[in-house]
């Protein structure tokens, strides 16, 4: 196997397995007595709702028919947001026990019809979507994978691509080796901080241009949020 096969097939068991359990819990309504886990609840909410701001501005009425592709979509947070502003969404996942816990969401939001769940590495999705997010998704690899994920997810929009990365400061560089150094056995994931220049870089080639980014941390949360949209949004 290729060192991303087997990195992909290592998350996918993890996000299948243990991961499903303590980010179903993170990203649930539950009281969580973690402070680590409390934080990147509200980090990542925080996060969500900057991108539906951001969507929702550069896309103020979303027209009849547009699609959306929700790459990572773990348990559907934000394929709901996506499904109840009327796009009819792809909510694609590599862990099928995510995907699972994603339609039962968008069930439970009364917006299964807009939602066609998928399992799959990201990279092997096809059609072309008006717009495309994936969130906490790309922190997880490191180059040249995550180089690799990000083109193939914009090859799939032809509108705003929104994503998250975990960004590379010494700070947070720091921290991560501080944390390396006493793993927990319950955190099988890594977090992989990539350079902006190299992201933009990617975007560059991919025939993106970013439109706007934002830090977003809290507590134990740390990531760069960023809306790209193709220079040339009707190329096919
Ligand atoms: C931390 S969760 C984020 C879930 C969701 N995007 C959100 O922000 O609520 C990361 C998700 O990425 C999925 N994932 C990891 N690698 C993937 C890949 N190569 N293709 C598709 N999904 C992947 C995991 O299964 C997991 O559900």
């Amino acid at each position: 196997m290729t060192e991303t096969a087997t990195d992909k097939a290592a998350l996918r068991a993890y996000f299948d397995g243990a991961g499903f359990e303590r980010w179903a819990a993170i990203y649930g309504e539950g009281t969580l007595r973690s402070r680590v886990r409390r934080t990147i609840r509200s980090g990542h909410r925080q996060m969500l709702d900057t991108a539906a701001a951001w969507l929702a501005e550069t896309v103020p009425v979303v027209p009849p028919g547009a699609t959306a592709l929700d790459a990572g979509c773990g348990t559907g947070l934000f394929s709901v947001r996506l499904a109840e502003r009327g796009y009819a969404v792809t909510a694609s996942d590599i862990a099928p026990r995510m995907v699972a816990a994603a339609a039962q969401a968008a069930q439970a939001a009364g917006v299964r019809d807009r939602v066609t769940p998928h399992t799959g590495d990201l990279a092997g999705v096809t059609g072309r979507y008006d717009a495309v997010a994936c969130f906490d998704v790309l922190v997880h690899y490191p180059q040249p994978q995550f180089g690799a994920m990000l083109t193939a997810l914009a090859a799939r929009a032809r509108g705003p691509l929104l994503f998250t990365y975990a960004p590379h400061t010494k700070v947070l560089a720091a921290l991560h080796w501080i944390g390396g150094r006493f793993p927990q056995p319950s955190r099988r994931t890594e977090i992989r901080m990539i350079p902006e220049a190299d992201v933009r870089q990617t975007l560059t080639a991919a025939g993106f241009v970013v439109r706007r980014h934002a830090r977003v941390d809290d507590g134990f949360y740390h990531v760069t949020l960023v809306e790209a949209y193709p220079k040339e949004p009707d190329r096919e």
